[in-house]
């Protein structure tokens, strides 16, 4: 009877992981070392929680997250170092020029990325610079730099991190759209100015019925296949890095659930067909503390397990699809 890592480690993938904001809940400490072999801070390591005034560093949130990974074995997927959101307004609203611009990013990758050089498997670099439609996202780092901040903020993490695995890392790019397309001409243009790039995250919040804020339901496997392998075609690993399957909580009924536990089969089946997939990342343990229904009015119930930390259908579901 393996647990979730020890399930995908029999299949030669790396990791099972969960998002992890420590506190106090027993029950939740227990599943995140049984379950589970890798972790991504869910918020300890963002920019207003690391640099919340320019060159003033505030490391002891990321240190406990980074701590209690190595303390009990877990890698540690790092999140996140050039980001619009969760991002100081010394930073978005500082009028800062280019060049002053890009030496704002590497004082900024510099030193998380040193501070935490033998921790961190893996690195989110850039996250989350794409529109729906593929298009760049207007932020202060695009409109200032132009897209060059990508593959500036990759050579700079490359410099500073050389031994994690870095990563563009975007949502809604799991159902091989337009916005898949943005991710794969992301990739090209890193590689393009020479500088390494070791993978794609597809985050993953998906909803498995039509939502007030997702009018469609999540992609089939073949499409979420086809997904992965937009990007993975051109040399890189993927992973699922922040998943979670959101439904309507004021109408949660049997056919809703096993719609729900069909697109967490499909989505393991999808990385274990795709042999770049390294491993897939669950948003967080028990629905008690998921961010979603705090951003997503009316949704929720999206994690594997409830809140009491039982199993859900959702478990079931995604450990048959590894
Ligand atoms: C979310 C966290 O879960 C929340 O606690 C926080 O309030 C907002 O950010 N994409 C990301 C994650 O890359 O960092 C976000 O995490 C969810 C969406």
């Amino acid at each position: 009877n393996d647990t979730l890592y020890q399930a995908i480690v029999k299949r030669g993938r790396s990791y099972i992981g969960t998002a992890v904001t420590l506190r106090n809940e027993t029950k939740e400490l227990d599943i995140m070392k049984t379950e589970f072999n890798s972790m991504t801070p869910e918020n300890a390591m963002k920019w207003e929680s690391t640099e919340p005034s320019q060159g003033i560093f505030t490391f002891a949130d990321g240190d406990r997250h980074a701590n209690f990974a190595k303390e009990n074995g877990l890698q540690l997927r790092c999140h996140t170092l050039i980001w619009h959101s969760q991002l100081p307004l010394w930073v978005s609203q500082g009028g800062f020029d280019n060049a002053t611009l890009i030496q704002v990013m590497e004082d900024h990758i510099k030193a998380l990325a040193t501070r935490w050089a033998d921790n961190c498997n893996q690195w989110d670099v850039v996250n989350e610079a794409l529109n729906e439609n593929g298009t760049y996202r207007s932020s202060v780092f695009y409109e200032t730099i132009g897209e060059a901040y990508i593959p500036i903020a990759f050579r700079l993490a490359k410099k500073y991190a050389p031994k994690a695995l870095l990563f563009y890392n975007d949502y809604n790019i799991e159902d091989n759209g337009n916005k898949t397309a943005g991710a794969v001409r992301i990739v090209k243009l890193i590689q393009s100015y020479g500088v390494h790039i070791d993978g794609v995250g597809y985050q993953g919040h998906l909803t498995s019925e039509p939502t007030n804020t997702n009018p469609g339901s999540a992609p089939n496997q073949a499409t979420l296949e086809a997904a992965l392998r937009a990007t993975a075609d051109l040399g890189v690993d993927v992973a699922y890095t922040e998943l979670d399957v959101r439904l309507n909580t004021t109408t949660v009924n049997e056919a809703a659930i096993a719609r729900q536990t069909a697109v967490w089969e499909n989505v393991a089946r999808a990385c274990l067909n795709v042999k770049q997939c390294i491993g897939m990342t669950v948003w967080g343990v028990s629905d008690k503390y998921s961010w979603i229904p705090g951003v997503f009015k009316g949704e929720g119930k999206g994690l594997l397990f409830d809140d009491d930390y039982n199993k859900k259908e959702a478990y079931y579901g995604f450990k048959r699809g590894i």
